[in-house]
């Protein structure tokens, strides 16, 4: 094996320089010990030396948290370590499906595709069904009849280059003969029971550890710096889907399988023509019925819609497809004993209370941490004051039942109360932060009791920051929640506001000797992480919009608004002119409680309106207010709610001087527009009014914005096009008076080439 891969010095003595160099030689010394033993099966050191090189990769990890490399063997059990993976950007994103958990959720899916449609009830329409493998997603690529690319799905819009990984998994074609010129597959990568067991029984002897279930195993083996390691690993390959084609494979998602299972793939036999929610809930309940005994994990069954034409026409939302739904099975549950209620601040103020359990293991994966969703939760109500659990609080000290679904956070279910201690106290819910001691208060209608501390609440802060440096947001290299809580404390290098991030380099003259000094850093991770903050100082509009945390404001929303307006200065402007608007929506929403719980049944619907029109007349809310309040509830994705919450939060004096400071040190780039080269309505603001023949509502929009259209809901002077339908009102009325672009259906379809 060469010179000792380890420098003679105690960890604690280790210099930066010497720790990286050191980490870089242990990982390659590991990953060739992996490969010795679990290719050439012929191990190079004794299992006792392996561990000794592990233990001492791990301590300088712990000292030096920093360096920890990407293919850190601590991460792996048996890995191999190496460069990391390229990137691969989707031609096609990468996208996952929504979920639905009850019956009834199915009719609800079939319903809103038939609303989305304009389909009638009882016209035809059918589904695939087929079961939902728990495994990990993988894109391959074919030119020519060549595979050429296997990428991992990432973050649906770039994955990792795992082609020579992908090469050794024997379902997997390296070659296709009558297949499209370009053919991207897509499907599930997966292990079989009996291999997950028997490579586990392998892995205890070798590194004493196991996977916790196939689909780690098999996202391990896969995720492979050395392509011998995937080989040796027995991975399977079931292709369901299908990105970039040069040439549609059939009509019909059942024919697009039937194909790709003639072209050599393996496909699921339990796939199955369904023709509405009746039969897809008989084919779940088949496929339920065979889940122990298939041989591998799945975790529900997945609809998709069957006729190619009706999927392009349904589209995407900003994650999901509107053809295809996950019916997932129960979630696995677990008994385990209550230790501790604790109350955790997040970043938008919310009391949030976590239980602290004995750890347990619920469908392989040991649980030591659940939520329990809010005060009422745990009082045993819903937020309308219905029981919950039969009316059943949850104590410290109680036997709880865990549950987890899908990949969420685990949750509290139910509770024992025969085996309710006798001195178990209710629960008090605190109502001062436990932070920072601030008064914390529930607003009516909402279930969440909130800090009102705001900035002066160090864990709000800190959880806004670490929300503004988090993937979708700044996605800072080297700033972590870990290195923000160590930034959030210090005296001299604190970072109290996310514009603290980018005067940080400059603070003192000395801030790099001084962090360079600090435990876990050094000249290197210290400069390196300047450098990527000055990279972040072009941000994407919509990454800005979404950075600050804004409550109700996501990252759909935040694009839609960032689509929408084009620049940060053409949406604050929006936002602040709105400002009365929005005051007077609240009072609105003030006087319509009150008459709510005043008015008498049957004379409340018109009271209501009434009462929220007087409130808004009261106030005298000048016309551009209003044009704003509607411009922003107009955009499709964003409600009143959202914007109540924008506009209080850009309002709100400390918050606006806060953002203001951290927009000084940014260039703000407007954000990319889907590729709409010869779109003759890319960039206009398109109002769809009156009924539509061809199409419904969602159908219009969701194209017009595909085409990069803006799509808003009220007239205005801004407004390009006006499509008018039977039945139109005031709406096309005004578009006339204001001598707009009036188009019919059919027109607008002619102008879109439709
Ligand atoms: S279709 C546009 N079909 O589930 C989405 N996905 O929760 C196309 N999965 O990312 C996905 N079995 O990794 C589809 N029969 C199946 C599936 C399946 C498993 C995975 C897939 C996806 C995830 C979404």
């Amino acid at each position: 094996m060469g010179e000792t891969p380890f420098n003679e010095k105690a960890v604690t003595d280790l210099t930066e320089d010497e720790a990286q160099e050191e980490l870089a030689s242990l990982s390659h010394v590991l990953a060739e010990a992996n490969q010795a033993y679990h290719v050439k099966d012929a191990p190079a050191i004794s299992d006792a030396e392996y561990d000794a090189l592990k233990r001492r990769n791990a301590e300088i990890e712990t000292r030096f948290p920093a360096l920890k490399r990407e293919d850190s063997p601590t991460e792996q059990v048996g890995a191999a370590p190496a460069e990391g993976f390229s990137k691969v950007r989707h031609s096609v994103r990468m996208l996952s499906l929504s979920n639905a958990f009850e019956d009834s959720d199915i009719a609800d899916f079939d319903a809103s595709v038939r609303r989305y449609l304009g389909l009638a009830g009882d016209a035809p329409l059918s589904y695939t069904s087929e079961p939902k493998i728990d495994g990990l997603s993988l894109a391959l690529r074919y030119e020519n009849g060549a595979l050429v690319q296997a990428a991992t799905r990432g973050d649906g819009a770039e994955g990792e280059n795992v082609t020579a990984n992908a090469r050794t998994i024997d379902d997997i074609p390296q070659t296709l003969t009558g297949a499209p010129d370009i053919l991207e597959v897509r499907g599930e990568v997966y292990m079989s029971h009996a291999d997950f067991e028997a490579l586990n029984l392998r892995q205890v002897d070798r590194v004493g550890k196991v996977f916790a279930n196939p689909r780690n195993a098999a996202a391990g083996s896969l995720r492979q710096l050395d392509a011998e390691i995937t080989r040796s690993r027995p991975l399977r390959f079931f292709a369901y889907s299908w990105g970039e084609l040069s040439y549609p494979l059939a009509e019909t998602q059942f024919g697009a399988i039937e194909r790709l299972a003639g072209l050599g793939f393996q496909t699921n036999p339990l796939t199955h023509l369904c023709d509405g929610p009746d039969d897809m809930l008989a084919h779940y309940a088949r496929i339920e019925a065979q889940r122990a005994t298939l041989g591998y994990d799945i975790d529900g069954v997945v609809y998709k819609v069957n006729d190619l034409g009706l999927q392009g026409r349904l589209g995407f939302r900003s994650t999901t497809p509107r053809w295809a739904i996950a019916h997932k099975f129960p979630a696995e549950l677990a008994w385990t004993r209550l230790e501790a209620i604790d109350i955790q601040v997040g970043r938008t103020g919310a009391l949030s209370p976590v239980a602290r359990l004995t750890p347990v293991t619920v469908g392989g994966v040991v649980v030591s941490n659940a939520t329990l969703h809010n005060e009422d939760y745990i009082l045993g109500r819903d937020s309308q004051g219905n029981l919950i659990r039969e009316g059943k609080d949850i104590r410290v000290g109680d036997w709880v039942q865990v549950y987890r679904a899908g990949d969420v956070i685990p949750k509290v279910a139910d509770v024992d109360l025969s085996k309710r201690p006798e001195d178990a106290q209710p629960y008090v819910f605190p109502t001062v932060c436990p932070e920072c001691g601030s008064e914390a208060i529930r607003e009516e209608g909402d279930a969440i009791r909130r800090c009102t501390g705001g900035l002066i609440c160090p864990a709000q802060a800190v959880e806004k920051l670490k929300h503004f440096v988090s993937r979708g947001a700044f996605d800072i290299e080297g700033l972590g929640a870990k290195q923000i809580e160590m930034f959030h404390g210090d005296e001299v290098l604190s970072i109290r506001e996310p514009a603290d991030i980018f005067t940080l380099e400059a603070r003192d003259g000395e801030t790099l000797a001084r962090l360079k000094n600090r435990d876990g850093w050094g000249e290197k991770s210290a400069t390196n992480l300047f450098a990527a903050i000055q990279t972040r100082r072009h941000i994407a509009l919509e990454r800005m919009i979404f950075a600050l945390g804004i409550r109700h404001v996501g990252e759909a929303a935040a694009r839609d608004l960032a689509l929408h307006f084009g620049s940060w200065e053409a949406l604050t402007r929006a936002v602040d002119t709105a400002r009365p608007a929005v005051l007077a929506q609240r009072a609105a929403d003030d006087a319509e409680r009150a008459e709510r719980a005043s008015a008498a049944k049957d004379a409340r619907r018109a009271r209501i309106k009434e009462t929220r029109d007087a409130a808004i007349a009261d106030r005298d809310v000048p016309e551009a207010a209003m044009d704003s309040w509607a411009e922003l509830t107009g955009i499709d994705g964003i409600g009143s709610v959202l914007v109540l919450s924008l506009s209080d939060a850009l309002a709100n004096a400390q918050e606006r001087a806060s953002i203001d400071r951290l927009v000084a040190h940014l260039d703000i780039q407007p954000p990319e527009r889907p590729a709409t080269e010869g779109s003759p309505v890319a960039g206009k603001t398109v109002v769809f009014t009156g009924s539509l023949e061809r199409m419904t509502r969602a159908e219009a929009k969701a194209r017009a914005e595909s085409l990069g259209a803006k799509v808003s809901g009220s007239v205005s002077k801004k407004t390009d096009i006006v499509v008018a339908g039977p039945g139109a009102g005031s709406k096309e009325q005004k578009a006339r008076d204001l001598g707009l672009t009036v188009l019919d259906e059919d027109g607008w379809l002619e102008l879109i080439g439709a």
